[in-house]
C-alpha cells in the first residue's frame, strides 16, 4: 500500500498496512546501513532543509544523515542562525524556503500544529520532526522498528510508556502506533503526567509503576519535560525516582526478556538508573538511535517517490 499523504505530519490516521510498509523499508534500509553500503542516486538533485526551532542532537543528524546517505543536498537550519530571531514569522520563513525549492522539509517547532500549518504553505513534502506535545512520528516508526527486531512482532506485546506522558509527543506517536498495530499499550505515571484523555487513547492507565510493569514485554521510559510544565507537578527529582524511576528492583517484575527503551535526552538518576540504561542485554537505547536512521532513510524514500519529477 502506497503512503497516504505527501506529508508525514502524524501517525494518527495511519492504518496498519502504511505503518508494517513503513517499517518493512526501514529494515531493509537498516540491514543495507549494516553493509556499509549506500543508495547515493536515489535523492540525488533533491533538496532537504531541517528546520529546528527546538534543540535537537539526536533527530537532527539522524535527519542529516539519512538524506545524505540517499544523495540529497542536505541544508541545516536552526533558530539562532535564522531570521526567525529577527522577528520573521513562520509563514515567511515559509515563502523564503519555497523560493529555494526545497523538496523535502523537516520541521520540528514548539508549538502543535506548526508542521500541518507549514504545509499547506510550502511546495515541500513536510516531515514533523516533533511540534510541542503533540506528535513525533519518527520517533514512533524507529521505536516500533526496535521492538520488532527484538520481539519479531508488535501484536500482542505489552508496552508499558512510563513517566511524564502529559508532556511527551514520543508518547502520543506510540500510542497510536501501537495500538493500530495491536499491541496492549500501558501509560504509567504520576496522576499529575497522565493526560486527562487517557481513556480516549485505547491504553490502560497506571500510577503504581510495579503494577504497571508486571509482565511487560517492553519498557519505555521518557524524560521528565520540565521545559513544557507550567507549575510544579513534580516534587522533587530524588522522590520521582523513589517512585518513578526504573531501577533493577522495579524492572524484576516485568518479563525476564522484556527490554528497555528511552527516546533521549536521558536524566540519568531521575527516569532512570544508570545500570539499566546501560545494561548489555536489556538496554535497546543504542540500537534506537541505529533504527531512527534507517527509519528517516525510509520515510525519505517513501515521500520522495511523490515529489513531482522535474522542479
Ligand atoms: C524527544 C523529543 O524531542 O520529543 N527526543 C527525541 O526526539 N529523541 C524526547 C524528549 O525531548 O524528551
Amino acid at each position: 500500500m502506497s503512503h497516504p499523504s505527501k506529508h508525514l505530519l502524524a501517525i494518527e490516521g495511519l492504518e496498519p498496512p502504511h505503518i508494517a510498509d513503513l517499517l518493512d523499508l526501514a529494515e531493509s534500509y537498516a540491514l543495507l546501513n549494516r553493509s556499509g553500503k549506500t543508495q547515493r542516486d536515489l535523492l540525488k538533485g533533491r533538496t532537504l532543509i531541517n528546520l529546528f526551532f527546538e534543540d535537537s542532537t539526536r533527530t537532527r543528524t539522524s535527519f542529516e544523515l539519512a538524506g545524505k546517505r540517499l544523495g540529497a543536498d542536505v541544508i541545516n537550519m536552526s533558530v539562532s542562525t535564522s531570521s526567525v530571531n529577527k522577528g520573521e514569522t513562520l509563514l515567511d520563513t515559509a515563502s523564503t524556503l519555497n523560493a529555494m525549492q526545497c523538496d523535502l522539509l523537516v520541521i520540528r517547532h514548539a508549538q502543535s500544529g506548526a508542521p500541518a500549518l507549514l504545509s499547506q504553505k510550502v511546495d515541500a513534502a513536510v516531515i514533523n520532526a516533533g511540534d510541542g506535545t503533540h506528535e513525533h512520528p519518527t520517533q514512533a516508526l524507529l521505536d516500533a522498528l526496535t521492538i520488532r527486531r527484538h520481539k519479531g512482532r508488535l501484536e500482542g506485546l505489552v508496552v508499558a510508556i512510563c513517566g511524564d506522558i502529559t508532556h511527551s509527543r514520543v508518547a502520543r506517536s506510540n500510542i497510536h502506533l501501537l495500538t493500530t498495530m495491536g499491541s496492549r499499550v500501558r501509560i504509567v505515571g504520576p496522576p499529575t503526567l497522565i493526560p486527562a484523555d487517557a481513556a480516549r487513547l485505547g491504553v490502560e492507565v497506571f500510577t503504581d509503576m510495579k503494577k504497571g510493569l508486571e509482565g511487560a514485554d517492553v519498557v519505555m521510559m521518557l524524560r521528565l519535560q520540565r521545559e513544557r510544565m507550567s507549575g510544579g507537578l513534580v516534587p522533587s527529582a530524588r522522590e520521582f525516582f523513589r517512585f518513578y524511576g526504573l531501577d533493577a528492583e522495579k524492572l524484576a517484575v516485568a518479563k525476564p526478556d522484556s527490554i528497555v527503551m528511552h527516546p533521549g535526552p536521558m536524566n540519568r538518576g531521575v527516569e532512570i538508573d544508570s545500570a539499566i540504561a546501560d545494561h548489555p542485554t536489556r538496554s535497546v537505547i543504542g540500537e534506537q538511535v541505529e533504527m531512527g536512521v534507517a527509519c528517516r532513510m525510509a520515510v525519505l524514500d517513501v515521500l520522495a517517490r511523490r515529489l513531482p519529477r522535474n522542479r
